[in-house]
């Protein structure tokens, strides 16, 4: 049977290589988009281009309580669109950047990055566990940024620091289901997070790019593969773990 992957923001970026990544290694897939409802309908139709079935639900993280109507219309899609078969990896992907030093962070703002990074995760994964197939896998993506710090990340890292401890949990309580769960945390990758930032700045684009090993900033397309990986049976031992994938940044 086919399997089925849901990547939460796979309209742009990182979730949209992760989502081209796992149709490529023959897995349907279900994307959620905030609001580019036209970007998502272009990556579902290369999806379909690839031979796997595909759909793409609107899921605005920023709201916890839009999570139980999403789950509503997921189950309808799933029953509709793809023979009633259970999603088997969820990749909690979805997210927004902004620098803020940690003295001008609003209450509002650290409302939103809890919510979309934190709470959302965490009530998105309670909520989709228990019709998720046995022997799935979860993927959180976190960031670099939990291990090392980069001034103005206070808000941002916190919340994915939060959710690496959770990724731990998941394992722990569903590994009797043969679920696994782990983390993969990217480094700096050019794509329209934070407003562009490594995009529109080649001075802190060099700079970042002289932290890695490497000796360049992330493209999309260096995360999505092993997000493919790590949902595929070649991972079936690997669970509870955080993955750096940064071209070796801070070692
Ligand atoms: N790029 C980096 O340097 C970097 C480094 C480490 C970790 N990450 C993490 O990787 C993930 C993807 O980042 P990216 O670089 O691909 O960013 P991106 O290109 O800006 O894409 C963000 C994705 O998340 C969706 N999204 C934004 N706000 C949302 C909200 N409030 N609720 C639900 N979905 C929302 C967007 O939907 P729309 O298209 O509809 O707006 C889009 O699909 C994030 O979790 C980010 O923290 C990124």
């Amino acid at each position: 049977m086919t399997r089925i992957a849901l990547v939460t923001g796979g309209s742009r970026g990182l979730g949209k290589d992760m989502a081209l990544a796992l149709a490529g290694s023959g897995v349907d897939v279900l994307i959620t988009y905030a609001t580019q409802s036209d970007a998502a309908a272009d990556v579902v139709a290369e999806i379909k281009k690839l031979g796997r079935m595909a759909a793409a639900l609107p899921l605005d993280l920023r709201q916890i309580s839009n999570i139980e109507a999403f789950a509503d219309e997921l189950e309808n899609t799933l029953s509709g669109t793809f023979d009633g078969r259970p999603i088997d990896y969820l990749i909690n992907n979805a997210g927004m950047g902004a620098t803020i030093p940690m003295t001008e962070a609003t209450e509002q703002q650290f409302d939103d990055f809890l919510n979309v990074h934190f709470k959302g995760v965490y009530f998105l994964t309670q909520r989709l566990l228990s019709g998720m197939n046995d022997g799935g896998c979860i993927i959180n993506i976190t960031t670099g940024t939990t291990r090392f710090c980069n001034p103005g990340y206070s808000l941002y890292a916190s919340m994915k620091g939060a959710v690496e401890v959770l990724t731990r949990y998941i394992a722990k309580e569903y590994g009797h289901r043969g679920i696994r769960a782990n983390v993969v945390a990217p480094g700096p990758v050019e794509t329209d997070f934070n407003n562009a930032a490594i995009r529109s700045n080649p001075q802190l684009k060099e700079r970042l790019a002289g932290m890695a090993a490497l000796n360049r900033v992330g493209q999309a397309d260096d995360i999505g593969g092993v997000v493919a990986f790590l949902c595929s049976d070649a991972a079936k031992w690997v669970n509870g773990q955080r993955i750096e994938v940064a071209g070796g940044i801070n070692l």
